[in-house]
């Protein structure tokens, strides 16, 4: 690692840059770090992002690897090549923050974490929604002792997602199934990070032709139930097609109950005696700016890291016993 201004520059390559690259790009940018090196499949991809963001354009991971004496990269690629991409990055030494969901199987998830425990490098999943402020608020609140004890949790993340049906999202070979996978992993993490370890998961999946879009090959709806190891029950709800947009998180303890609404951003919580709730202050931060910001801190050993491999396997792991509960074998 190179020095900046007395501030260790790590040496970071972006691997796909598509909608989420971007979205990468821009928060290594607000943490002051340009890319050393870009690749995407789409050769034109790559360069154009270089363009805007600086760094070397390359058309293959592996040369990008060999060439870019890289210290960490961020994987933005769909997820049925976040096993080789990852593997490859750790076993030529570089952290990993890989987006989600980790993997589309369970075991390739496992390969992952193996090869971060056979390396000893980082591999952290980007499970952004622990490093929302509001969901780090509702984590003190919880700790304090404010909303009593968690007993109920509920997420719901439902909008229009015209891009599933003619996208990678709505291929199982590709994305590894539906909404479920692709958007229970946030909901599912958030529940460990708040209430606790899963014991228990069902769901219920579903595709039909809607005004919004024609049935997919993948569950564009999804609601998963769980039980945590302390007893507390989450409920949690997505889909690609309702309107309008809704992203909401309630814990409901005791003594309180807690909500984080995402399109108004803001946390209220209110107690048994409150006639109303009452508005919570949050300090700022963008997720995915916070998220690279506490990677590049563990990457230059500042920080241990708020998660690891086990967090995405265990959270795979749940959301393949989800898909089984209900008879349909997808992924693992
Ligand atoms: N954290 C979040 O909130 C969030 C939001 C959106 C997407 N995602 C995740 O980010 C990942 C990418 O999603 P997206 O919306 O950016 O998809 P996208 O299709 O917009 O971009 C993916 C890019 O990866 C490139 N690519 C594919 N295979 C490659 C390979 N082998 N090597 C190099 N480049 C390759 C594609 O050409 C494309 O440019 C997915 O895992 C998705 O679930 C996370």
């Amino acid at each position: 690692m190179a020095h900046a201004n007395g501030q260790q520059a790590v040496r970071v390559g972006i691997v796909g840059c598509g909608g989420i690259g971007r979205t990468h790009l821009r928060a290594y940018r607000n943490n002051r770090i340009a890319p050393v090196a870009l690749v995407d499949a789409v050769p034109a991809s790559a360069e154009a992002a270089a363009q805007e963001y600086g760094g070397q354009p390359y058309g293959d991971y592996r040369e990008m690897f060999a060439q870019a004496n890289l210290d960490a990269i961020s994987v933005c690629t769909p997820p049925n090549v976040h096993r080789e991409i990852s593997v490859a990055a750790l076993e030529a030494g570089i952290a990993v923050l890989c987006e989600k969901p980790m993997t589309t199987t369970l075991e390739d998830a496992e390969a992952i974490e193996q090869a971060a425990e056979s390396t000893g490098r980082l591999f952290m999943p980007g499970h952004c929604h622990r490093f929302q402020p509001h969901v780090e608020r509702v984590r003190q609140l919880i700790d304090a002792g404010e909303l009593g004890l968690p007993r109920m949790f509920r997420f719901r993340i439902g909008f229009s997602f015209p891009k599933a049906q003619n996208s990678w999202f709505s291929d199982p070979d590709i994305a590894g199934g539906g909404i479920l996978i692709d958007t229970h992993v946030h909901t599912v993490d958030v529940f460990r990070y708040l209430i606790g370890e899963v014991e228990q998961v069902t769901a219920l999946t579903s595709t039909v032709d809607t005004p919004l879009g024609p049935a997919l090959r993948v569950e564009d709806s999804a609601i998963m139930t769980v039980r945590s190891t302390e007893g507390a029950l989450g409920v949690m709800e997505a889909s690609w097609r309702t309107q309008p947009p809704e992203v909401q998180l309630t814990v409901y303890g005791t003594a309180a109950r807690a909500t984080v609404d995402y399109r108004s951003m803001q946390l209220r919580v209110q107690g048994a005696e409150d006639s109303e709730p009452r508005v919570v202050e949050v300090e700022e931060g963008n997720r995915f700016d916070r998220e690279v910001a506490h990677f590049l801190a563990c990457v230059r050993g500042e920080q241990s890291p708020r998660l690891t491999a086990r967090d995405g396997v265990t959270a795979i792991r749940i959301l393949m016993e989800a898909y089984r509960s209900q008879g349909v074998a997808v992924g693992g």
